[in-house]
């Protein structure tokens, strides 16, 4: 008999300000610009769905509502294109809509992560004990790590985060994890998290990504702490508030890539990087790379 799914709903919250990439967010959430051909919203929908997640709540804020149509089917366009035989676009076109029943909850306003993550709740059932939360800016490479941290839960319970090993010199940048360590090598015990230390406080090389697990009790939770810096709710303060309480936190550690989507440098790199690897793109671009590197 097979064990019943870590967890069928996946939220993406998508509804911050993204000022890191004013000024096309002005007018175009960041969560549909293109990697290559293809938007960070939808490659988080089909990780999501990869690792099991049946329905995908995006939130999204009442000026964002691109980022849900993005996943409705387009009944006209995709006429157009199957009478003009364009049988490679009609696929992409339907991809997005495919993967993933997709529905919308609204935060009204950008207060924070946790805030967003709470918006979710009202469309959750009584079948789900936990969720997953994908942040749509940040590619986890290679995709599978939600499948690791559903085996990680179903082991200890509570809840499941991820986690990198950065260069000392990079703790600033991120979230970094207060850790035991377990019977496995890539499992920790979440015992706290420090934000952005300098490289002499991080308590350890650990630094936190955008994929977690989390116990439905993370709603009740997020109703009990109050707003951090700038009014915002921080689902970190949630988890830690758990863990005062005795909830079981592990964290995989993902040896991998990543990709922040969410700055001009870091979404450059990702258009790169997959932009090397794609059949149709990748040797111009490659040959293109060499010439222009060696002008410099
Ligand atoms: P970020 O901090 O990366 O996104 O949040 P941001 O706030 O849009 O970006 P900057 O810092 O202004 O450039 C991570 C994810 O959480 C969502 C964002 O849309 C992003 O996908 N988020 C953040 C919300 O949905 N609501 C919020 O209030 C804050």
């Amino acid at each position: 008999m097979s064990s019943p799914p870590a967890f069928r709903t996946a939220i993406v919250p998508a509804a911050g300000l993204g000022t890191r990439f004013l000024p096309t967010t002005k007018a175009v959430p960041k969560e549909l610009l293109p990697v290559v051909d293809t938007p960070g919203i939808e490659l988080v929908a089909s990780e999501a769905a990869a690792a099991g997640a049946e329905r995908l709540v995006i939130v999204t804020s009442p000026d964002k509502q691109a980022v849900t149509e993005y996943f409705r089917p387009q009944p006209e366009l995709e006429r157009t294109l199957e009478e003009r035989g364009k049988k490679d676009l009609l696929d992409k076109v339907r991809r997005g809509p495919a993967l993933i029943e997709a529905e919308t909850a609204v935060q009204d306003r950008a207060l924070g992560l946790g805030h967003a993550v709470g918006c979710a709740e009202p469309k959750l059932t009584d079948a789900d004990d936990a969720v997953a939360v994908l942040l749509p800016d940040d590619l986890v490479l290679p995709r599978g790590v939600l499948g690791r941290m559903a085996e990680v839960r179903a082991k200890h319970g509570g809840s499941v985060l991820c986690a990198f090993e950065v260069p000392p010199q990079q703790t600033s940048s991120y979230g970094v994890f207060e850790v035991d360590d377990t019977d496995e090598d890539d499992v920790k015990r979440v015992r706290g998290m420090v934000e952005k230390p300098a490289p002499e406080e991080a308590p350890s090389s650990l630094a936190a990504a955008g994929r977690y697990l989390l116990d439905r009790q993370v709603f009740d939770a997020l109703k009990r702490i109050e707003p951090g810096a700038g009014g915002e709710l921080q689902l970190t303060d949630a988890v830690a508030l758990l863990i005062s309480e005795g909830h079981p936190v592990h964290t995989v550690v993902h040896r991998g890539g990543r990709h922040d989507l969410g700055n001009p440098g870091g979404f450059l790199k990702a258009a790169v990087d997959f932009a090397l690897e794609d059949p149709e793109y990748g040797p111009d671009l490659r040959d293109w790379l060499v010439e222009r590197m060696s002008r410099s």
